[in-house]
Formats: C-alpha cells, sequence, structure tokens
C-alpha cells in the first residue's frame, strides 16, 4: 500500500499580548530552542511530507526560524489575526495540493511528540475526516471543552462561549487536530465566526464535520504534551517539563547526573558514555561532552567541546568555541573563550583564556590571562605544547609562545618567544640588607607629623 502523504500546518502568528514581550510568543524558548523550533522538530521526526508555517504580517523573525528548522517549509502570511480556522486557511494553496492528511499544530505547545501525531493521523486511514488531541489539565480554564455524546465527539466550545455546564467538562482540546485532506477545505470553509471574539475557530471544525455526516473523534493525551504556551508562567511550566525530560533522557543514556533536579540542559546537548555531572552545571545550546568527561559543580557551559576524559570546574565558564582535548583540564573561576585547548593541556586557576590555542599538555599558571582585545579588535595567542606558563602572567596578543617554552611568573609577554626558550618580562627584584627597620622608623616619622599639623 502507499503511505498516505501528509502536510503539516503550523500555527504561529499570534504576536501573544499576554506573554508582554516585544518577541513574538512562538520565538521565546525552553531548553535552548524556540517554541517554534520545538513544534517543527517534532514534526520533522514525524516525517511529514510537507510542512506550512503560517506567521503574522511582518514576522520575518518568525519565517526565517521556521526555515531554520525546515529548509523547505514553506511560510504563508495570515494578514488580519482573525482566529485559528482563519490562519489555516491562510495556506490554502498547499492544501489544494491534495495531501491526504493535514496535521494543524499551534506553534504554542512546545511539548508535543513525534510519536503523538503520528498516532493523530491514524484514524484518518480509518475514514475519520477529524481527530482531535485532547487532554485533562489539572486547570482547564482558557482551554476548549470537548463536548461529547458517549463515544462520539460532538463539539468544542471555547472557554469564553461555554454555559456553566460545559465549563464543568474536563476533558479539552489540545490544539493538534488532524484532518482528512479530501474534506479540509469544504469543512474549513463553512466556519463561521459567530462567537464571544468574533474569530474563525479551528475548533468549530469537529461541529461542522458532525453537521457533513463525517466522523470525528478525540484521542487523549498526558497534559504535558499539549500544554499551550500564553504566559510566562506557563513558558516556565513548560521549561520545567522540557528539563524532566531531557534529564531523564540523559540518565537513560547512562549519564550521571548526581542532583539531577539542579541541572540544566538544552535540547541539542549530547553526552558521551560514563560522564559525571554534578550538581548545578548549566548547559547552553551546542555543548557536546565526550566519554568519560566529568563536569564539577557550579559550572556554565555554551557552545563548548569536551574531549574525552576531560575536567571541566568547579566553577568554571565555557564559552562558545571552546575545544578541550581528550584529558584538558580546566579548573576553577576559569573561562574559555574560542579557543582550542589540546589533549592534556592545563588551565586548573583563575584564568581567562580567549581567541587561544593551546598545544598538548601545556600547563598554564593560576592567573594567566591572554590579553586578545586592544580595545578595537581581537587578536589570536598561541601556545605551543607542552609550554610553560607561569602564574600571573599576561600574554598580550597577538603573540606566540612557542613548544616547551617557559614564561617566569608575573611575565607581561607582549612578543613571541621561541620553543623551548626561557621569557622573563617582569621588574627584577631589589634587595637591600638590613633596610627594614629604617623604612620602618620613615614611616613612624610621618605619622608623628600627620597628627602635629
Ligand atoms: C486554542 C484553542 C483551544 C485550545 C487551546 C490549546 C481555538 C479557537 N482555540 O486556544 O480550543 O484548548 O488553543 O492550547 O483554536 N493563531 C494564529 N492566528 C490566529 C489565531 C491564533 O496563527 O488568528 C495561532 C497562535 O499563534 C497560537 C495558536 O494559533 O500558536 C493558538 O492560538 P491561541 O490564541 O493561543 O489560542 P488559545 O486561546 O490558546
Ligand atoms: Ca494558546
Amino acid at each position: 500500500m502507499k503511505a498516505r502523504s501528509c502536510l503539516a500546518i503550523v500555527l504561529a502568528a499570534g504576536e501573544g499580548t499576554r506573554m508582554r514581550s516585544g518577541l513574538p510568543k512562538v520565538l521565546h524558548a525552553i531548553a535552548g530552542r524556540s517554541l517554534l523550533a520545538h513544534v517543527l522538530a517534532a514534526v520533522a521526526d514525524a516525517k511529514v511530507g510537507a510542512t506550512a508555517v503560517v506567521v503574522g504580517p511582518g514576522q520575518k523573525a518568525v519565517a526565517a526560524e521556521a526555515k531554520r528548522v525546515i529548509p523547505g517549509a514553506e511560510c504563508f502570511v495570515q494578514r488580519a489575526r482573525r482566529g485559528t480556522a482563519h490562519a489555516v486557511l491562510a495556506a490554502k494553496s498547499a492544501i489544494g495540493r491534495g495531501p491526504d492528511d493535514i496535521l494543524i499544530i499551534y506553534g504554542d505547545t512546545p511539548l508535543i511528540r513525534a510519536d503523538t501525531l503520528k498516532r493523530l493521523r491514524a484514524p484518518l486511514a480509518a475514514g475519520a475526516a477529524v481527530a482531535v488531541l485532547a487532554f485533562r489539565p489539572s486547570d482547564p480554564t482558557g482551554y476548549g471543552r470537548l463536548v461529547t455524546e458517549g463515544n462520539k465527539l460532538v463539539a468544542i466550545r471555547e472557554d469564553a462561549d461555554a454555559s456553566a455546564s460545559e465549563k464543568s467538562i474536563g476533558l479539552c482540546n489540545g490544539g493538534i487536530m488532524a484532518l482528512a485532506g479530501a474534506q479540509a477545505l469544504a469543512i474549513l470553509e463553512r466556519i463561521g465566526d459567530r462567537n464571544r471574539k468574533g474569530e474563525f475557530y479551528l475548533t468549530d471544525a469537529v461541529e461542522v464535520a458532525n453537521g457533513m455526516k463525517l466522523n470525528t473523534l478525540a484521542i487523549e493525551v498526558e497534559e504535558d504534551e499539549v500544554r499551550g504556551i500564553n504566559t510566562k508562567s506557563q513558558l516556565a511550566e513548560a521549561e520545567a517539563v522540557a528539563q524532566q525530560r531531557l534529564r531523564k533522557a540523559a540518565l537513560d543514556r547512562g549519564v550521571t547526573l548526581v542532583a539531577p533536579e539542579t541541572v540544566f540542559l538544552s535540547a541539542d546537548t549530547k553526552f558521551g558514555k560514563d560522564v559525571v555531572v554534578e550538581p548545578f552545571v548549566v548547559f547552553g545550546t551546542k555543548v557536546t561532552v565526550e566519554d568519560n568527561a566529568i563536569i564539577h559543580a557550579f559550572s556554565h557551559l555554551v557552545g563548548a567541546h569536551i574531549g574525552k576524559g576531560a575536567s571541566v570546574g568547579p566553577y568554571a565558564r565555557l564559552r562558545p568555541g571552546t575545544r578541550l582535548g581528550a584529558g584538558a583540564r580546566i579548573g576553577n573561576f576559569v573561562e574559555v573563550k574560542e579557543a582550542v585547548i589540546e589533549a592534556g593541556a592545563k588551565a586548573n586557576h583563575l584564568s581567562y583564556i580567549g581567541d587561544a590555542s593551546v598545544g598538548a599538555d601545556a600547563n598554564i599558571g593560576a592567573g594567566t590571562i591572554t590579553c586578545n582585545y586592544d580595545g578595537a579588535e581581537k587578536h589570536r595567542t598561541t601556545i605551543g605544547k607542552k609550554a610553560f606558563i607561569g602564574s600571573n602572567s599576561a600574554l598580550v596578543a597577538p603573540v606566540a609562545i612557542g613548544a616547551g617554552a617557559y614564561i617566569g611568573s608575573g611575565s607581561v609577554i607582549t612578543k613571541n618567544v621561541p620553543a623551548g626558550a626561557l621569557a622573563l618580562a617582569r621588574g627584577r627584584q631589589v634587595v637591600k640588607e638590613g633596610s627594614a627597620a629604617r623604612l620602618r622608623s620613615l614611616k613612624s616619622i610621618g605619622k608623628k607629623k600627620a597628627h602635629s599639623d
């Protein structure tokens, strides 16, 4: 049998005024990824054939985000915000291409899973015209209620239009709907706007289809999957669910999270085998951790690659462009940015390493700073393998330290140091035998004078 074709339509046109933000609602992020990107990732995983995204007028950033995640996605503009059914019809030309199935997903339900999208399509193959994803929220306020008669789905009543008895219904609309492609346009075009808000509600597709003697049904899922996000509080709740899922997935893969509830992950965080993450570590986007690495407590990582068996923290900050080789060690209060630290190299205490490459087994002493910025431009520091940088050195870039070179503590290095050389760049120490007492007496004279003034 030929696989059924499918078009996914993602509605993303709302400004989300209740978010109280200048950012379009669907561009708010959880687990380091926009709400829209979460939805589109589920769509991509569900192997839907074509994807249409409906954006608001001037929402170029939303369209760009859609294309970033699914380059082949087609974007449609809903000129005026006239309701969810009206938004779906913005993609009319895509619907007109006659897909077997149509999946409509709201861009503000980021926790939806690919498997659930597949499950919702299944009844269409069996002849249903409308399948709605339902759930029983702990608080149904604001959601559309599913009006049923026995097993039959009769209608969806929006919160604003529901009677007192309809408001007492616990089963709600999750904002995801599957429509049979053959009937979709006929159903959508029959939907009117006679309701409290004067909008064209997609939810009316159920009543319309029933009027056309077509089959409609609801499939129930867990609340977490269909949490709709209209406010910052709901955004925070969804973040908590996303974090729980990511922690669980990491634990299931064998990562040791000593206190999982204190570790924050991104949707794209990748772990190898036997990785240990101590409490209170934050993984921003684009972090990869290879086998046997350990991330000690209170470290903050973004855009960093951690090689096999490397050690990070406690209290380390790894910024984008950090690449740690196997067994490298980055210790407490060390910040690394745009820098490659080769295998076995160490910077164990209080350093800044930016725009640099550090050769294998080099040792960066406590307090070393790469002075990468001259106020106008950024410059690179190159440190050869097995070089030794004495504590509290300032390496003024652009500068290169050769392999095996030795930099005396407290040096300010402004010129290249050849391989194997010793460089000292600091004031020479002066020692005056017996002069301590003379200095003290001078000081006490100074004090007496100050009193008599
Ligand atoms: C909607 C449903 C409600 C359901 C809830 C689930 C309708 C009428 N109501 O309510 O039954 O329980 O979601 O979360 O469908 N959008 C557009 N253009 C528009 C209007 C909305 O693109 O003209 C988009 C929004 O960006 C959003 C989605 O559609 O992503 C849902 O709109 P929203 O206003 O959040 O609907 P709810 O009131 O939450
Ligand atoms: Ca919503």
